[in-house]
């Protein structure tokens, strides 16, 4: 009896540990995903809205376009762990940013809409043939009033931002948006150190 009692005891603290020790490692990950997402969000918000007031919508495309790109770098150069960071979407404006299959599971369980609740951010682990770990941070971009001249209906996007998406994506899915709607995510990968 006794020896089965320890028996229990010993199996439950393996038990413990194997969970205690998993879920501070997703915490972390969802720590370094939350930092590197958050960065990239600070510096591209306030460079869009500014780009948007001062020089207009059309003008503000290049924000989104070729600068997304530096400011992404950037917002990771000091985060060690994170080996990439970008946007994702079902409904792409640039076909570069199209997800992969795993990407697109995770993609579906986020809500449709705000405010219904939902996960705020997700992870997914990718197990290489060489032993290496890697996490998959997704955080969930929604719709604000300030994405419309660009990702709106057809009456919210001026004529001149058309004219621009016209030319430089002539495969662009990302209209017809309204504020609420899931966007897509952003997508950061992390190493995991054993
Ligand atoms: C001034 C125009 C403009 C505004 C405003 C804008 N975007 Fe974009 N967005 C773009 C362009 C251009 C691209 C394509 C970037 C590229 O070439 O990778 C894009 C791409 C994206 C992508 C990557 C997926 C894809 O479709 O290629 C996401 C996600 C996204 N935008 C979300 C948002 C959200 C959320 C907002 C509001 C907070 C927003 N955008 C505001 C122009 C804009």
């Amino acid at each position: 009896m006794l020896k089965a009692v320890c028996l229990f005891a010993i199996a439950s603290f393996a038990f413990i540990q194997t969970g205690g020790a998993e879920s501070r490692e997703a915490e972390q990950v969802r720590e370094t995903g939350r930092i590197a997402a958050g960065a990239l969000m600070t510096a591209l918000l306030p460079a869009l809205t500014d780009a948007l007031e001062a020089e207009g919508p059309a003008h503000a495309v290049d924000v989104c376009s070729e600068k997304a790109m530096d400011l992404t770098g950037s917002s990771i150069r000091h985060l060690a762990d994170v080996s990439d960071i970008r946007r994702i979407s079902e409904k792409t404006r640039n076909p570069a940013n199209r997800p992969d299959t795993g990407d697109l599971t995770m993609l579906k369980q986020f809500q449709r809409r705000l405010p219904d609740t939902g996960p705020e951010s997700l992870i997914r682990w990718i197990e290489h043939e060489d032993g290496r770990r890697e996490a998959v941070y997704y955080q969930g971009l929604y719709i604000q009033p300030m994405c419309l001249p660009c990702h709106g209906a057809d009456d919210q996007r001026p004529e001149s931002v058309n004219a621009i998406l016209r030319e430089r994506y002539p495969d662009d899915e990302a209209v017809g948006y309204q504020p609420g709607d899931f966007r897509g995510a952003i997508r950061v990968v992390v190493t995991v150190k054993e």
